[in-house]
């Protein structure tokens, strides 16, 4: 099967021009000024962009947190994905503390088997325990099973907290494997005594979700997880950070030329701590962790996006429904369940109020979005640009399509919208992953399985282009 995209304004991390994309199978075989080459399927891109399919390196698919499961499984994530401008996502694989390395993989690779998703996934190895159940031997082998990134949690006591020596002997083996450390950065005990205290105080509301997590918390850990980093001599990549006061120490170190990495997220440009107080207990669909900041840090964290002292932006999509599981926490802040959605609307946001509103240019979009994220976690030549080999995940984006964005105006099994009643203009047409259309204007046309589990590079290694990888097998 072959497909010829025509007329479209091709835009990558570093390009911007017409051109034609001729897909031979899964991978793009050309690229020119005007292909006629009789294919099989004509797209006719005239006056849209062409980008490459968006990949989210933060997702929470069917994950067992806060006493319930995120309501999306790997199908209605990866479906709502799609209709995102999304082809490739990497969520978290989490070891339950006492499970083992091994086990907790297999438990992932049966959530895409049992829910077959519509975009390629990759994982990130989650790990919550070395003292029972997890081995430093098992997370030593992960990368070989193509799961190049190790996932840690400084916060989240009680729960899925490490300490200090669990994080330092992972960025340890990190060193050895050539495995990328993350960590989900916050001072876990400090929280934890400032919520008790709050509780003991009759604090119950949403509000205490954020007035106990302050900003210094968060840039602590991110400072201490930097500096463990480079004592162990890995890489690291700091999520979800929300506030300048976080990005100071990320900047520091990039200065100093360490190797240090860090996203935000989209809810931190555009929701802030105010959200929380919504009445009727409608707070709680914006307790999210590090919660929402003050607003004068939303442009704060523009700032390092365009100066590139933060390397992308993930959705950190963890779904829980306001009407049956946020409710987990209506006496007790603590017990709300900590997430949000908002794999769909990543680049809608993205593109209006950064693209369109001159913050950023169509091209850095494409490289928080699509580049940087294959760049860091092994995915990219073969994903996350256009260019001759690649995988034909390919977006063809109307920049004139006004949406509003709502519970109703999304695909996932979550029963509320982050950005609801917000109006943007632009939006995917037609999504191409390996080749394949798999949505086309309001259609879903793929079916589940679709995607398949991609087995990344590890850190600064390439992920050979799929062509490249059978010649060399020949
Ligand atoms: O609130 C959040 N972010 N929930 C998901 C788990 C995490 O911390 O990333
Ligand atoms: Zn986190
Ligand atoms: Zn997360």
């Amino acid at each position: 099967m072959s497909t010829l995209i025509k007329g479209g304004h091709i835009v990558t991390a570093v390009d911007d021009y017409l051109g034609d994309i001729l897909i031979e199978g899964e991978t793009i075989s050309a690229i020119g000024a005007s292909l006629d080459a009789g294919a099989d399927r004509v797209i006719d891109a005239a006056g849209k962009y062409v980008i490459p399919g968006a990949i989210d390196p933060h997702t929470h698919m069917e994950m067992p947190f806060g006493g319930t499961v995120t309501c999306d499984d790997f199908t209605s994530g990866t479906t709502s994905a799609a209709f995102g401008g999304v082809t490739s996502l990497v969520d978290f694989c989490l070891q339950t503390p006492g499970q083992s390395i091994p086990d907790a993989l297999a438990t992932w690779h049966e959530k895409i088997e049992r829910c077959p998703p519509v975009i390629d996934v990759g994982f990130h190895m989650a790990i919550t325990d070395l003292h029972d159940g997890g081995r430093l031997e098992d997370v030593a082998q992960v990368p070989e099973q193509g799961v190049t990134s190790y996932k840690l949690f400084m916060a989240y006591k009680g729960a899925i907290m490490v300490d200090d020596e669990t994080l330092f002997r992972t960025m340890q083996v990190a060193a050895r494997t050539g495995a990328l450390v993350m960590v989900h950065a916050e001072n876990g005990d400090v929280i934890d005594v400032l919520v008790k205290q709050a509780l003991a105080e009759g604090r119950t509301e949403p509000r205490w979700h954020a007035a106990t997590r302050p900003p210094h918390t968060e840039a602590e850990a991110t400072d201490r997880a930097i500096r463990l980093a480079h004592l162990a001599g890995c890489p690291l990549y700091v999520v979800h950070v929300s506030c300048q006061e976080a990005v100071e120490p990320v900047a520091a170190a990039r200065a100093r030329g360490w190797r240090t990495w860090a996203e935000t997220c989209t809810q931190y440009l555009f929701i802030n701590e105010q959200h929380l107080e919504e009445p009727d207990f409608q707070g709680a669909k914006y307790v999210f962790t590090p919660p929402p900041r003050p607003a004068h840090n939303h442009e704060l964290l523009w700032r390092a996006l365009q100066t590139g002292v933060l390397s992308a932006v993930s959705s950190d999509h963890c779904p829980f429904r306001i009407s049956d599981q946020k409710t987990l926490g209506r006496d007790d802040f603590s017990k709300i369940p900590n997430g949000a959605p908002g794999i769909e609307n990543r680049l809608h946001m993205l593109h209006h109020f950064g693209v369109r509103e001159s913050r950023i240019t169509m091209s850095q979009l494409v490289d928080l979005c699509c580049t940087q994220p294959a760049r860091l976690f092994g995915l990219f030549p073969r994903k996350g640009t256009i260019a001759v080999g690649s995988d034909a995940d390919i977006v063809i984006w109307n920049g004139e399509k006004p949406l509003t964005l709502s519970a109703a105006s999304h695909h996932s099994n979550i029963d509320y919208n982050l950005f609801e009643g917000t109006k943007v203009v632009g939006a995917p047409e037609v999504v191409l992953l390996r080749g394949q259309v798999i949505v086309e204007g309001d259609e879903l046309v793929a079916a589940p399985g679709a995607g398949r589990f991609v087995a990344r590079a590890r850190f600064g290694e390439q992920l050979q282009p799929a062509h490249e990888e059978r010649l060399a097998r020949t």
